[in-house]
């Protein structure tokens, strides 16, 4: 899957601008302040309805302005798929799908899959355990078609469960156990099977990233290891009451991530923090390619930051082999070389203006 017409109305300093980006390599080079990680921003909006960088959709149209276009093309295999569309109007967030409004982003999601490594990556290894249920979660909705209805339900069904527990009320709380227990059980499987997965293609990229012997992964099913969920679930209903919330779940899983048994969080750099991360990331997008026979866009924000010549180079390798569409930005073109890739356009972004300078090779 790629992108094949990008057109922004609007959006931060882009006042307008139409990109026919390349299917496999786009680099993107410009000053601080010009526009690169906004042009990210669109083609996220158009992938996830949200944007990466605001949770106020009024923040992303330009100043002074009521009302911002995102539309975009979407190519598979050299055919035209379909059409994207996303406006922010006083507020208000619409998508349209090939002309016709849609509710869900989650179908926008399945027709522009993609993946962001931003600077701040490296909170997939020191940020919370939220953060790293989301990017599990995310991958499973690609791969596993059951995943979105029953990570629905468990969310669904844990927040009655708890605002029942908010009001004492225990009277009627076993009615929803079992489907709690159900559906968590369910969603602890996904989970453990799709890390499985991704542990074993993580691994590999690790060992080319990083100069360390090796990270352990750990996942943490969000209930005491030993024991099976529907007996520590039940084990600790009058603890729930007491603390007025549900406290063990798949709501509390994570996955742990360690050096030689310290924290990778603790033990690794900055720089080998956002290595691990991306070797995650590119796991992730791996997994996803096998599965679906298709491969997701990687959009990479400033791709040199915290990263030496070396690793730059390395990483820049690991994302072109994928195969995949990839926008990368940068504020210099000396900082990321790009001779050895085949396929590729090169834009340069001033004041939200974009020029293209290579097509494909030439
Ligand atoms: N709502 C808005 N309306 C107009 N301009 C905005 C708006 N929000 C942000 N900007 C401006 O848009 C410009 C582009 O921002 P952007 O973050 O895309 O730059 P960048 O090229 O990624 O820079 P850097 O290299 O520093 O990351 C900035 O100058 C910013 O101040
Ligand atoms: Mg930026």
């Amino acid at each position: 899957m790629a992108l094949s017409l990008l057109s922004i109305h609007n959006l931060r300093n882009i006042q307008i601008a139409t990109v026919e980006p390349s299917t496999r390599l786009n680099l993107i080079i410009g000053s601080n302040g010009s526009g690169k990680t906004s042009l990210l921003e669109s083609i996220y909006l158009l992938g996830r309805g949200k944007s990466f960088r605001s949770a106020y959709s009024r923040k992303i149209v330009r100043h002074d302005q009521v009302e911002l276009t995102v539309f975009g093309k979407t190519d598979y295999q050299g055919e035209q798929t379909h059409s994207l569309g996303i406006q922010i109007k006083e507020g208000r967030f619409r998508a349209k799908i090939d002309g016709k409004y849609e509710q869900k982003s989650s179908m926008l999601a399945s027709l522009l899959p993609l993946l962001l490594i931003s600077p701040d990556g490296d909170k997939l290894i020191k940020g919370s355990p939220r953060q790293r249920r989301r990017f599990i979660d995310w991958g499973l909705f690609h791969v596993k078609q059951e995943f979105l209805a029953v990570w629905q339900r468990y969310n669904r069904i844990l927040q009655q469960r708890n605002a029942l527990l908010r009001q004492k009320n225990s009277t009627i709380l076993q009615s929803w156990d079992a489907q709690l227990i159900d559906a968590a059980i369910k969603l602890d499987q996904f989970r453990r099977d799709y890390v499985m997965a991704l542990v074993r293609q993580a691994q590999d990229y690790l060992s080319q990233l990083l100069d360390i012997e090796q990270i352990e992964f750990r996942y943490r099913a969000g209930w005491p290891s030993a024991e099976e969920y529907q007996i520590a679930f039940i084990e600790n209903i009058d603890s729930d009451i007491k603390a007025g919330f549900t406290q063990r779940g798949p709501h509390r899983a994570d996955l742990i991530m360690r050096v030689d048994g310290r924290s990778a969080a603790e033990v690794l750099s900055g720089g080998q923090q956002k290595l691990a991360a991306c070797a995650l990331l590119l796991a992730q997008a791996a997994v996803f390619n096998q599965c679906k026979q298709e491969n997701c866009l990687i959009l990479v924000d400033d791709l040199p930051a915290e990263l030496d010549s070396i690793h730059r180079q390395l990483l820049m390798d690991l994302l072109y082999s994928q195969g995949g569409q990839l926008f990368v930005t940068a504020t210099s073109q000396s900082l990321v070389d790009i001779s050895r890739y085949s396929e590729k356009k090169l834009f340069h972004v001033k004041q939200g203006g974009f020029t293209v300078e290579k097509e494909d090779g030439n």
